[in-house]
């Protein structure tokens, strides 16, 4: 079945597809600088929590591998300004932070043991793309666990795009979709059009077609009516940071469609990896949600939609955990109370990743 592929390293560059211009084209840019890829990030050539983490440790092996430092300490200097360049582009995915916080910690393990500039940038990039192989079984693993969860057949809804596009493997909610999908299930998906960056219309809306998988177009305001009349079985979204109670940020949108799922019986689930969990945040009020431009609000394609009137645009908003019926993550899935099933499986990745 088709993948997009929204990344790819490419011998000393990233190469990534315009995620601006799906679905109408599909255009890619070979980044070679880290400034580059973080504006990247910024203006949303590549989005999606994990994408955006896998980007941001490209974009981090890619400033060391082309650095003109001479000396380790230079280096470091030099390495400090990248990661704080590609850390300042969007704030509310913790999966960016914690890509970085993983190149950090590679970097200084290396640079504690050679001096050879060389073997460090080697290692540096090695260590990017173990991110990127290592997001794609993440996403595999995410969907074998979610795909139990979804109905034999009929209706599933979801929010904005978790799939390939948005991770750079198979997706998180979409993966979910799409191992139900080739499990047998026969799945039809409610896509709304998630206003006002249109992901749903442009990107799930696109990936669903070339993966082959029946779908419905819907307008955000048609949630509730679908979620009421159109035997919707489940709900599936993405996630862009999970605080340790169960909170959970994600496109704006998906706290009113799980509101209104729950209203209407509807399981409403989160597919997302652990590096999702900011375990330190304790609840939704302290995860920062990005403030994005509101010409994306009052204009479309760069027309004017509305008159010269104040507007707002909030990118994310949170979901109470009480909305939530399961998080379904690589290491299993986690249910109510949130702040002791998310501790443990957060706990199994952290000895996971000690024993690797
Ligand atoms: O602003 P975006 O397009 O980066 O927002 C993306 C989302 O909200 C996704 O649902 C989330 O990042 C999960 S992607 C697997």
């Amino acid at each position: 079945m088709y993948v997009a592929q929204p990344i790819i390293w490419t011998d000393g560059s990233v190469t990534m597809l315009d995620q601006r211009r799906l679905p109408g084209e599909e255009i890619s840019y070979i980044y070679t600088d880290y400034r580059e890829v973080a504006k990247a990030i910024r203006e949303m050539v590549i989005r999606g929590a994990p994408a955006i983490g896998v980007a941001a440790a490209m974009g981090a092996a890619l400033g060391v591998l082309h650095s003109s430092a001479t000396s380790v300490e230079a280096l470091s200097a030099e390495f400090a300004e990248i990661c704080d360049t590609l850390a300042k582009t969007r704030p509310t995915a913790v999966d960016l932070f914690w890509a970085l916080e993983r190149m950090k910690c590679r970097f200084a393990e290396l640079t504690a043991l050679t001096s050879d500039l060389a073997k460090v940038k080697q290692a540096m990039v090695e260590e990017a793309q173990q991110i990127h192989l290592e997001k794609k079984a993440t996403d595999e693993a995410i969907g074998r666990f979610g795909a139990e969860f979804m109905p034999r057949e009929g209706q599933v809804m979801t929010q904005c795009n978790a799939g390939a596009l948005a991770t750079g493997g198979i997706g998180t909610a979409l993966g979910v979709i799409r191992v139900a999908f080739e499990q047998g299930r026969k799945l039809h998906v409610l896509v709304p059009e998630t206003r006002p960056y249109l992901q749903g219309a442009r990107l799930t809306a696109w990936e669903l077609q070339k993966g082959g998988i029946p779908l419905t177009l819907i307008t955000d305001n048609m949630v509730g009516h679908f979620l009421k009349t159109g035997k919707v079985g489940a709900v599936v979204t993405g996630a862009d940071r999970i605080a340790a109670n169960g909170d959970t940020a994600n496109k704006i949108g998906t706290y009113q469609i799980a509101v209104l799922a729950k209203e209407n019986h509807v399981p409403f689930y989160i597919a997302a990896p652990v590096s999702t969990f900011d375990l330190s945040i304790l609840d939704g009020h302290g995860i920062p949600i990005e403030e994005r431009s509101v010409a994306e609000v009052t204009h479309f394609q760069g027309v004017r939609i509305a008159p010269d009137v104040h507007a707002a645009h909030p990118a994310f908003d949170v979901t109470p955990a009480r909305y939530i019926a399961a998080v379904f993550t690589e290491r299993g899935v986690a249910r109510a109370p949130y702040t002791e099933s998310l501790r443990a499986l957060a706990s199994a990745a952290q000895s996971a990743v000690t024993a690797r």
